[in-house]
């Protein structure tokens, strides 16, 4: 199946819900992951200044728990434009540590421009892009018997319900051979307040974020959204640390998607729900660890303790 279908396809099951359902991987084609580049800039998005700050003053701590006794691989799932990664990447290069840094990210746009920049900022790097879906990487790296340190920055994983948290979790576990390393990012619950200006931001940047999965929709698929029909909604919920967001239909109307020759059915207020962003606690972390076969080795956090980066092994 092509991209364009498996899209199609998806689209078409998620519009065709009685709670209608637009996969939040669906956010980063190239447009997308400007905008996302954009949120990372904004005073409100937290989560990326947090992490940077952990990579920077901690990456010599998270590298000295590595014990690794030949050249590794860090492989890096949605790497997305890598400035967080450069600052634990530039520790191991001024050692001169023999080391193959394999990005994995599905827009070809921000892989092409994250080698660059890591080159121009660590001329000695030695760098193996990969573009596409981290699913079907897998398989590759499973096949590889080279000691890795998986890294899942950002807060990726917020974007997993439980159930697919375990999924991913055993994805993970399958291209890992014992005495490898996972670090994953988790946002933690904090302020209920500081979350929610996090993703409903008052310049719109978030709206325009889901706005474009309808745009996409448009341009790839042939589809008729009126985009202006529709708002944002997102809801932060401090009892289960969950962020959901939404896009709202306006108006009772009729899209027609050309790929698929369907119609949706939109009631004035119906929903299109866009994202997961759960908020975890350091409690729920470690939980998820052990449920799922890992061995937690250290949260690395900032100074404010909004965020941490998780070293677990196998
Ligand atoms: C890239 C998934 C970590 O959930 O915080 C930012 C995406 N969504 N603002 C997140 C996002 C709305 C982001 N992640």
């Amino acid at each position: 199946m092509t991209d364009t279908q498996t899209f199609a396809r998806d689209i078409h099951k998620g519009l065709s819900a009685p709670l209608k359902h637009i996969s939040s991987k669906y956010f980063y084609d190239d447009i997308g992951s400007g905008i996302f580049q954009d949120i990372m800039k904004m005073p409100e998005y937290y989560p990326t200044p947090c992490e940077f700050e952990i990579l920077s003053l901690q990456g010599d701590n998270i590298i000295g728990k590595l014990n690794f006794d030949r050249p590794f691989q860090i492989v890096e799932f949605g790497a997305g434009d890598g400035i967080k990664t450069r600052q634990l990447l530039k520790k191991l290069v001024e050692r001169q540590v023999d080391f193959t840094y394999v990005p994995i990210d599905i827009s070809s746009k921000a892989i092409e421009e994250l080698e660059s920049n890591m080159l121009r900022h660590l001329p000695g790097l030695h760098i193996k892009p990969m573009i596409g879906n981290y699913f079907l990487m897998m398989e590759e790296l499973a096949a590889s018997k080279v000691p890795s340190l998986l890294l899942f920055l950002g807060g990726n994983i917020g974007n997993y319900e439980q159930h697919e948290v375990a999924h991913l979790l055993a994805d993970f576990r399958k291209c890992m051979n014992p005495g490898d390393y996972l670090l994953t990012g988790f946002d933690l619950q904090k302020n209920p307040a500081t979350i929610r200006c996090a993703y409903d931001d008052p310049r719109g940047i978030t709206k325009a974020f889901n706005i474009n999965l309808l745009h996409r929709i448009n341009r790839e698929l042939g589809g008729n959204f009126k985009t202006n029909q529709f708002d944002f909604y997102s809801h932060y919920n401090p009892v289960n640390g969950e962020v959901r967001s939404y896009l709202v239909s306006l108006v009772p109307q009729k899209v027609h998607v050309q790929h698929t020759d369907k119609c949706y059915d939109f009631d004035r207020h119906e929903l299109i729900w866009t994202e997961l962003s759960k908020k975890y606690t350091l409690a729920e972390i470690e939980d998820v660890a052990t449920a799922n076969g890992f061995n937690v080795v250290e949260h690395f956090m900032d100074c404010k303790n909004y965020f941490t980066d998780s070293l677990w092994t196998l």
